[in-house]
């Protein structure tokens, strides 16, 4: 191998021992190269400590150093690579430790690590087949199986996409297209007041204006007001108004409420309007038959974004576009490639999304789903519920205003603060968890800030629920407001 291509470049002087001891740029194709294994095996080595200590340091890391950011004159060593990176590590954030419970950001899988590094070392594309066969496929088969699991039939099936926020962009993207509303910019879209900000974002992207946004109150639970819903649709008709979609939430982001799914459909079929549900939190409790009822009747979406990375602990990022008719993916996105060979099968991957180039994501939710199987996902599951039904009972007796709903997320607060005390009680208790290494966010939730425990950790325990209860006691009493 000549230059560049498969040659170790010249390391920086000062981080380089022996010449013996440099690190290939790119993977030699025609033999084992031990030092590309030994440099691959320190990584790992490195990561696996990382976490290994994870317990004893904090959630959230003290002020940490940030190495030099651009590149020197020569490349740098193996050693001196791995130092660098040891000093972000230093300066991550710990989904690891068991008072990490602030957020939908649980511990990776281990199994969807290893694939991670190997999609990131097969660098295919899911653009195309033949930059992705055996990829391509596993992403149709497997957007079809978790389609199908989830109730929306046979036929059904999907796209990977980079995160929930482009799963409901591309949604109502395919939504507009089938209701023929394309060049329209007054089609309007039924939500929860409590739906996800990316449906604000996906309508601005789409060149509607705020105020084809129809937000819907909630009932006590945090679930969308269908007697509200019905009367918007009515007024939308009688004004002559077109509906784009309604979008179902299956899974609040602050306290995991779910919206009534079937008798939303059933407003939605007579009138011909699209239903997406926004499942990114909500919908992986429908792949386990025990705790299915927490989301009922996903199967009567048109499209359902699932976010498998948030609760399952799949790799960032991982999300998936489910449609009961894939076909409506390409109807919608396919502009033709002329570059590239045509698709063995109904289209490209980067025909049927917005995305082109894309990342091998599904190798990593593959993988992680069959390391699991389905007992391990039920087990996932039941451990993220109980201990949010545990946290909820020990929180009972104090005087809080406690926001939950079927799944593992809970918020609270004082019952009796206003906005600004709300605001300065909840960063005081905040902190005061911070100390004792539990992270909780701070979400404002009904015009006043809550705390919010997410509890999808496998490692959070008893001790750590009943020391988060024992701090907001604290901290209630400590209160001049309380
Ligand atoms: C209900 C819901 N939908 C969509 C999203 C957006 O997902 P992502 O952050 O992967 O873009 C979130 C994020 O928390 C969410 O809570």
């Amino acid at each position: 191998m000549g230059g560049i291509s498969g040659a170790a470049l010249a390391p920086a002087q000062q981080h380089e021992p022996s010449a013996a001891a440099r690190l290939p740029v790119f993977p030699d194709p025609t033999q084992l190269d031990p030092l590309l294994s030994d440099f691959l095996h320190q990584t790992t080595e490195q990561l696996c400590r990382w976490w290994a200590d994870s317990a004893h340091r904090s959630p959230l890391p003290l002020l940490s150093v940030l190495p030099e950011v651009a590149p020197g004159r020569q490349g740098l060593s193996s050693a001196a690579l791995l130092d660098d990176l040891q000093l972000v590590m230093d300066g991550a954030f710990n989904p690891v430790h068991p008072g990490s419970m602030a957020h939908l950001d649980p511990p990776p899988l281990t199994a969807s690590v290893a694939a991670d590094l190997v999609c990131a070392g097969l660098n295919n594309n899911l653009l195309a087949e033949e930059l992705s066969p055996s990829l391509s496929r596993l992403e149709r088969s497997l957007c079809c199986w978790m389609a199908s699991r989830l109730g929306l039939g046979d036929q059904a099936g999907g796209v990977a996409a980079s995160g929930g926020s482009l799963s409901n962009l591309m949604a109502l993207v395919v939504a507009r297209q089938q209701r023929a509303l394309v060049g329209l910019d007054q089609a309007l879209v039924f939500c929860s007041v409590d739906a996800h900000v990316s449906i604000a974002k996906a309508l601005a992207v789409m060149g509607l204006s705020a105020s084809a946004m129809r937000p819907i109150a909630v009932d006590a639970n945090g679930a969308l007001r269908l007697d509200l819903l019905a009367e918007g649709l009515d007024q939308a008709e009688a004004a002559g108004l077109p509906v784009l979609a309604v979008v179902a939430t299956a899974g609040t982001t602050v306290r995991g409420a779910v919206d009534p799914l079937a008798p939303i459909a059933e407003l939605c079929q007579p009138r011909g309007i699209w239903l997406h549900v926004d499942g990114a939190i909500g919908a992986v409790f429908g792949l386990a038959e025990a705790q299915a009822a927490r989301v009922p009747d996903l199967g009567v979406a048109d499209s359902l974004t699932v976010n498998p990375q948030k609760l399952l602990g799949i790799t960032k990022t991982s999300s998936l576009l489910l449609l009961r008719q894939p076909e409506a993916l390409a109807f919608t996105f396919a502009t033709g490639l002329p570059y590239m060979e045509p698709s063995w099968a109904e289209a490209h991957g980067g025909e049927c999304g917005l995305q082109g180039t894309r990342p091998a994501e599904v190798l990593k939710l593959w993988l992680g789903l069959r390391q699991l199987g389905l007992e391990g996902i039920e087990q996932l599951l039941h451990g993220a519920v109980s201990r949010c039904a545990q946290l909820q009972r020990l929180l009972a007796p104090l005087p809080l205003e406690l926001c939950s709903g079927p799944l593992h997320l809970l918020a609270f607060t004082p019952e009796w603060l206003d906005a600004p005390a709300s605001d300065l009680w909840s960063q005081q208790t905040r902190q005061r968890l911070l100390e004792r290494q539990l992270m909780l966010s701070r979400p404002q939730y009904r015009g006043r800030h809550h705390l919010k425990a997410v509890l999808g950790n496998p490692y959070t325990g008893s001790a750590e629920l009943e020391a988060v209860a024992e701090v907001v006691a604290e901290s209630i009493s400590l209160s001049p407001f309380c």
